[in-house]
C-alpha cells in the first residue's frame, strides 16, 4: 500500500470515527417516479399506480434512528402524496404526507421528503393519502430494523419477507371516487391480492428446519383480513414496533392498516403449502392464496386452502385480548419495554369518538361525534404556522359523542404536549371500524361489547397490553387506549376504512406546546410546497 493511500485510509477511518462520535444518524437516499402503469392483478388490465414501475413500490429497509431522503416525482395527472403508517415523524408533522399537513405535489414536480425514523422499530407500510389513489396501488413496505447494540428477543430469522395483502377492485379510482362522491357506498370487493397478485401468483421459499419472519400489514380498503399458513404455527413477535408476548397461532386476524410479524419455522414434511388470506365479518368470504415453497419440496399443494376461523366476534375479540408485549424484550433501546408504566400514570383527559354513517345533504357521508371531515383550501399546518385565519378553529369537534346528526366540519381538536389521553372509541354500528393515529403510540387497555361507562375501566389491562398505532373496534362495542401525547403536530386521527376516511371519518389533533422551541418541534422544512392561502409565503431563507 502506497504512502498517500495509507494515510488517506487513516484520514477516512478517523472522519467516520468523528462521524459516530457526533452521534450523527446514517442517511439513506430514495428517487422515486410515481407514473401509472398497466397491472393485471386479478387478470384483467387496470391502470395502476407504480413506483420506479413496481406494484407494491418498492420496499423501504431501515435501521432505528435512520434518515430516510425520498425524492418523489409526481408523473401522475393529479396530485399526489406519500403517507407512511406508523412512522412516528417525531417534532416532525411537517412530513407526514397527509391533507392536514402537506401540500400536494403537484403533477410533473418533485418533492423531497425527509423522514427519520427515530426510536422506533418494527414493521409498517406507505400508502398514497389523496384522492383515494390507495385503490391503484402505490403501497410499499417499511422495515426498520434494531440496531445492532439492541437486544432483539429471538434468534435472527433464515429470512425476512413481507405480505401485503388486502381486498381490491376491479374498477379504478376514479370510478371509486365518483361513486363516493355522487354520494353512494362502494360495492364490495372484487378479490383479494396478496403483494400485487391474486391466487397463487406469488411464492415464498424456505429451507426445511429454518425459522423466517413474515411481517403482513393490511393494506386493503374496507375488509378486515385473516391471516394463515397451511400446516404450520405462527409465533407473534412484533405489533407496530412493539416486541409481542411470544404467542403461537394458527390464524390471525388483520384489520384494516394493522401490521404483525410472526415467525414459522419449516417444520413440517418437505412439500409446498397454501398461504391464505381471507376476509372477516363480510357475508360473502373472499380469498387468495400465496404459495409457502420448501425447496426440497416433493410436491405441490393439493386440495382447497385451509378456510379461517368460522365463530365470528369473540374468536377475534379474544385473540386481541391475548396480544400483549413482552414487558421484558428492548424495544428501539436497550431498556425493557415495560420500563415505561403506562397503568401507573393518571391520565389527564378523558376523549371519547363515537362514529356514525349520517346522510348530510342527501348524501351518504361518514363521521365522528357528528362531524364529518372536509378538507379546507389549506393544509392546516401550514395555516397554523403562517397564523392563517379562517382555514380551521380548534374545538371545532366536540371530545365527546354528540348524539346529533351529522354536520360537514374542518374539524380540529386542541391538545396540550405532555397530556396523557385516554382515548374511548365507541361503536354503536353493525360494522368493524378501524382507527389508527398518527405521531403517536398508544396503549390499548380494554375492548369489549356494549357501552363503554366510566365503570369499564375497572377491568382495563393496565399491566402488559400491547402499545401500537391502528387499533379495531367490533360492532357494537368499544376499544380504549392510553395514549402520551409526545410529539408536538397536527396529527390525522382517521378511520382506515378508506371509503369512512374519504367520504370524512377523520379529523386532526393539534397537539400543542408554547415554548415555540425546536426541541419540541422542528421548524418548517426549506423546501416545504406552500399552496392556498398560503401561496407566496416565505418558508425559510435557504
Ligand atoms: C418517470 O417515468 C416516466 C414514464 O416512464 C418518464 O417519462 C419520466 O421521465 C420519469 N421521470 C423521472 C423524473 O424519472
Ligand atoms: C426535486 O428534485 C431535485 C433533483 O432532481 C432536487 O434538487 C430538488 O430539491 C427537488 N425538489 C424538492 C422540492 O424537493
Ligand atoms: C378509470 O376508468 C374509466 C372508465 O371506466 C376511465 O374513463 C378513466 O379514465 C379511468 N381512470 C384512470 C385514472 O385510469
Ligand atoms: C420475552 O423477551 C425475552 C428477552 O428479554 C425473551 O428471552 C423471552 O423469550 C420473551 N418471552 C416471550 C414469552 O415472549
Ligand atoms: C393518581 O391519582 C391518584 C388519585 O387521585 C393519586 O392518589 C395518585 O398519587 C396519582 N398517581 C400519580 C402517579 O400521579
Amino acid at each position: 500500500m502506497g504512502e498517500n493511500r495509507r494515510i488517506w485510509s487513516i484520514m477516512v477511518v478517523l472522519f467516520l470515527l468523528v462521524k459516530s462520535i457526533n452521534g450523527e444518524d446514517p442517511y439513506r437516499f430514495y428517487t422515486w417516479n410515481v407514473t401509472y402503469g398497466d397491472i393485471y392483478p386479478l387478470g384483467v388490465k387496470q391502470q395502476g399506480i407504480l413506483i420506479n414501475g413496481q406494484f407494491p413500490g418498492p420496499q423501504i429497509e431501515s435501521v432505528t434512528n435512520e434518515n430516510l431522503i425520498i425524492n418523489v416525482f409526481n408523473s401522475l395527472d393529479e396530485p399526489f402524496l406519500f403517507s407512511w403508517n406508523g412512522v412516528q415523524q417525531r417534532r416532525n408533522s411537517w412530513q407526514d404526507g397527509v391533507y392536514g399537513t402537506n401540500c400536494p405535489i403537484p403533477p410533473g414536480q418533485n418533492f423531497t421528503y425527509v423522514l427519520q425514523v427515530k426510536d422506533q422499530i418494527g414493521s409498517f407500510f406507505y400508502f398514497p393519502s389523496l384522492a383515494f389513489h390507495k385503490a391503484a396501488g402505490g403501497f410499499g413496505g417499511i422495515k426498520i430494523a434494531s440496531r445492532s447494540v439492541i437486544p432483539v428477543p429471538f434468534p435472527p430469522p433464515a429470512g425476512d419477507y413481507t405480505i401485503l395483502a388486502g381486498d381490491w377492485f376491479k374498477q379504478n379510482h376514479t370510478d371509486l371516487r365518483a361513486i363516493l362522491d355522487s354520494g353512494n357506498d362502494l360495492p364490495f370487493p372484487d378479490g383479494l391480492l396478496i403483494n400485487g397478485r391474486g391466487s397463487n401468483g406469488y411464492t415464498f421459499t424456505v429451507d426445511q428446519g429454518k425459522t423466517y419472519r413474515f411481517r403482513i400489514s393490511n393494506v386493503g380498503l374496507t375488509t378486515s383480513i385473516n391471516f394463515r399458513i397451511e400446516g404450520h404455527k405462527m409465533m407473534l413477535v412484533e405489533v407496530e414496533g412493539t416486541h409481542a408476548l411470544q404467542n403461537t397461532y394458527s390464524s390471525l386476524d388483520v384489520h384494516l392498516g394493522q401490521s404483525y410479524s410472526v415467525l414459522v419455522t419449516a417444520d413440517q414434511p418437505a412439500q409446498d403449502y397454501y398461504i391464505v388470506v381471507s376476509t372477516r365479518f363480510t357475508s360473502q368470504v373472499l380469498s387468495a392464496t400465496s404459495i409457502l415453497h420448501y425447496s426440497n419440496s416433493a410436491g405441490s399443494v393439493s386440495g382447497p386452502p385451509p378456510g379461517g376461523p368460522t365463530t365470528q366476534i369473540d374468536w377475534s375479540l379474544d385473540q386481541a385480548r391475548s396480544i400483549r408485549q413482552n414487558l421484558t424484550a428492548s424495544g428501539p433501546r436497550p431498556n425493557p419495554q415495560g420500563s415505561y408504566h403506562y397503568g401507573l400514570i393518571n391520565t389527564t383527559r378523558t376523549v371519547r369518538l363515537a362514529n356514525s354513517a349520517p346522510i348530510i345533504n342527501g348524501k351518504q357521508r361518514y363521521a365522528v361525534n357528528s362531524v364529518s371531515f372536509i378538507p379546507a383550501d389549506t393544509p392546516l399546518k401550514l395555516a397554523d404556522y403562517f397564523k392563517i385565519s379562517g382555514v380551521f378553529s380548534l374545538g371545532s369537534i366536540s371530545e365527546n359523542p354528540t348524539g346529533g346528526g351529522g354536520y360537514l366540519q374542518t374539524s380540529v381538536m386542541a391538545a396540550d404536549f405532555r397530556a396523557y389521553v385516554e382515548v374511548v372509541f365507541e361503536n354503536a354500528e353493525d360494522t368493524l371500524q378501524s382507527w389508527h393515529i398518527d405521531g403517536h403510540i398508544f396503549f390499548v387497555v380494554g375492548m369489549d361489547g356494549g357501552q363503554w361507562t366510566p365503570a369499564s375501566r375497572l377491568n382495563y389491562n393496565l399491566r402488559d397490553t400491547i402499545s401500537r398505532c391502528t387499533v379495531q373496534v367490533y360492532p357494537q362495542s368499544w376499544t380504549a387506549v392510553y395514549m402520551p401525547l409526545d410529539n408536538v403536530g397536527m396529527w390525522n386521527i382517521r378511520s382506515e376504512n378508506w371509503a369512512r376516511q374519504y367520504l370524512g371519518q377523520q379529523f386532526y389533533l393539534r397537539v400543542y406546546s408554547p415554548a415555540n422551541s425546536w426541541r419540541d418541534e422542528y421548524p418548517i422544512p426549506k423546501n416545504a410546497l406552500v399552496c392556498g392561502r398560503a401561496q407566496g409565503r416565505k418558508t425559510r431563507p435557504l
